[in-house]
């Protein structure tokens, strides 16, 4: 036995090494970790069981009978973060660039395929060239399987990709497959076809950074879902993202005493609307004020910004939060702000995450270039996501609620089960200045003083339409509560609403506009 123990134990210390030394250096001084040494960070302490370390390439063209390619260029194996179970996989780019080959695919399709079968989240730590080029097509079939398997796993089991590296060509739609994207600055490259290519096929001239950065896919591409400022930072978003989340479709929420009273009051709530109604303030500020202190995590908070979505707890119960934030555009929902918050609450439908939607929403974004960019087509997927989604849905609205916007933002249309009002809630299909301007058009024209009559019809308008009293009489609105209140009766609702049950004629799945 001892000879046999030996031979193992050198087995698996040429497999530690991974692509040796040299090439250990140079990811180093990209700034990056090793493989096992992001895994080891991430996942709870000695935790990490490595599995299918001794498979290797099957490619014999281009010199590959003579390489060495330990594990195949990806880790993989289960662990714990936060007590509870995950897989996991990393790509180890000192082992061919981290390019996928066939044994390299088969691994990561099993671990995705045992975390379904277990029920457990599945993390992706993504650093790599992409297909590898010596296998030929049966890379490039690897690279297929991976993304199909993502799809099998989507809405069964939670997936994160953290994006460590490049990320490119057919790759790259692994993390977009999946449900959330970390990227790193200055380290994270991810594109469909790079600098060089683009060049040859387009003429622009472009580097990796402002191609496929991580500020690119958080605030321009939409591609991720939280940047990072180091590798570590992006380790600590992900064991708090997931401390939101169940383990898979299935599972009960992660509820955790955060030790906020659920019963508190906020008297400062009640002076956060500004009374004149073109003011701007934060809505994050009310959102930290209601939910549980600290509790509020932001996502996709660079981009689609006149929308805020966000997980919180509420008495300890993990929440997704969708919210106009007055501060960008007024709160008005463009193109962007659609997508972000229709993948939010479809996703958090899938997982059993109630929904908590506050509104002070103007309108869509007017102007041809949201127009002719399809807003109707992507407006439309908030509509659909929010009437889809069968989880509690529960609506405040802060300040204005005015036309399709209205509709949009969790209306009780939409489904809502709840919806609140604060005294300063304006619900109509225009505001007043526009609503005069288009109904006594012909008044204002023959008028001897047009300006004395549009300020009375407006103070009319004013005073009839825009505030939450007639959407009470008519039952859209259940409760005009005292903004200070929110939190208890927010709460209130949640605890009851946690049983709600919603069955649907069976289908086999809807037909989204995408
Ligand atoms: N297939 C096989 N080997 C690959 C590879 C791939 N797709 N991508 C990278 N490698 C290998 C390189 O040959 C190199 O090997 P070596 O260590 O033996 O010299 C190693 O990985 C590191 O690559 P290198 O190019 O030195 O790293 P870099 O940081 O300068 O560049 C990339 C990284 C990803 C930009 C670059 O490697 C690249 O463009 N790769 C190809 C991307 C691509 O088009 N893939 C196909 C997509 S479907």
């Amino acid at each position: 036995i001892e000879d046999r123990l030996r031979e193992l134990r050198e087995l698996r210390r040429r497999a530690l090494e991974g692509g040796g030394p040299e090439r250990a250096r140079r990811q180093r001084e990209r700034g990056k970790l090793l493989a096992r040494e992001r895994i080891e960070a991430l996942l709870d302490p000695g935790s990490f069981q490595e599995i299918g370390w001794l498979v290797s390439t099957r490619g014999s063209l281009f010199g590959l009978d003579r390489s060495r390619v330990p594990g195949d260029g990806v880790v993989a194996g289960l662990g714990r973060i936060g007590g509870r179970p995950v897989y996991i996989f990393a790509q180890d780019f000192t082992v061919m660039g981290g390019s996928i080959g066939e044994m390299h695919a088969e691994k990561i399709v099993r671990t995705i395929e045992l975390a379904v079968k277990s029920g457990v989240p599945v993390i992706g730590l993504w650093d790599s060239g992409g297909a590898r080029i010596q296998e030929g097509v049966a890379a490039l079939h690897g690279v297929g399987r991976i993304l199909n398997a993502i799809v099998q796993a989507s809405g069964v089991v939670p997936q994160i990709s953290l994006v460590l590296g490049p990320a490119a060509g057919g790759a790259a739609y692994a993390p977009a497959l999946m449900d959330f994207t970390i990227v790193v600055d200055g380290i994270t490259y991810m594109f469909v076809t790079g600098p060089d290519v683009v060049r040859e096929v387009t003429g622009e001239e472009v580097d990796f950074e402002s191609l496929g950065g991580a500020r690119v896919h958080s605030g321009r591409s939409g591609v991720a879902h939280f940047r990072a400022g180091s590798e570590e930072e992006a380790f600590e978003t992900t064991r708090r993202l997931l401390s939101y989340l169940p383990d898979n479709n299935q599972a009960p929420l992660p509820i955790a005493d955060t030790g906020d009273p659920v019963d508190r009051e906020d008297p400062e709530l009640d002076a956060i609307v500004p009374p004149d109604p073109v003011k701007p303030y934060d809505v994050r500020e009310v959102l930290a004020r209601v939910f549980d202190t600290g509790s509020l995590l932001e996502v996709q908070a660079e981009w689609g910004p006149s929308i805020v979505t966000a997980f919180a707890r509420l008495g300890g119960i993990p929440v997704c939060v969708v919210a106009s934030q007055p501060l960008v555009m007024s709160g008005a929902i463009d193109i962007d702000a659609s997508c972000k918050a229709a993948r939010f609450v479809r996703f958090c439908d899938a997982f059993n995450l109630p929904i908590v939607t506050f509104v002070d929403v103007p309108g869509y974004m007017p102007g041809t270039s949201q127009e002719h960019g399809g807003i109707i087509r992507h407006g439309a997927k908030m509509l659909y996501a929010y009437a889809e989604a069968t989880v509690p849905k529960i609506t405040v609205v802060l300040r204005k609620a005015y036309g399709g916007a209205y509709i949009a933002m969790g209306s009780r249309s939409m489904g809502a089960d709840l919806v609140l009002a604060w005294p300063t809630a304006e619900i109509a299909v225009l505001g007043a200045e526009a609503a005069v301007r288009i109904l006594y058009r012909r008044q204002l024209a023959a008028a001897e003083n047009p300006e004395e009559l549009r300020r009375r019809l407006t103070e009319e308008y004013r005073r009839t339409f825009l505030n939450p009293y007639r959407a009470a009489e008519l039952g859209l609105v259940d409760d005009v509560i005292e903004p200070r209140e929110t939190r208890k009766k927010l709460y209130n609702a949640l605890s009851v609403l946690l049983g709600k049950r919603e069955q649907r004629p069976r289908r086999k799945h809807g037909n989204i506009p995408l």
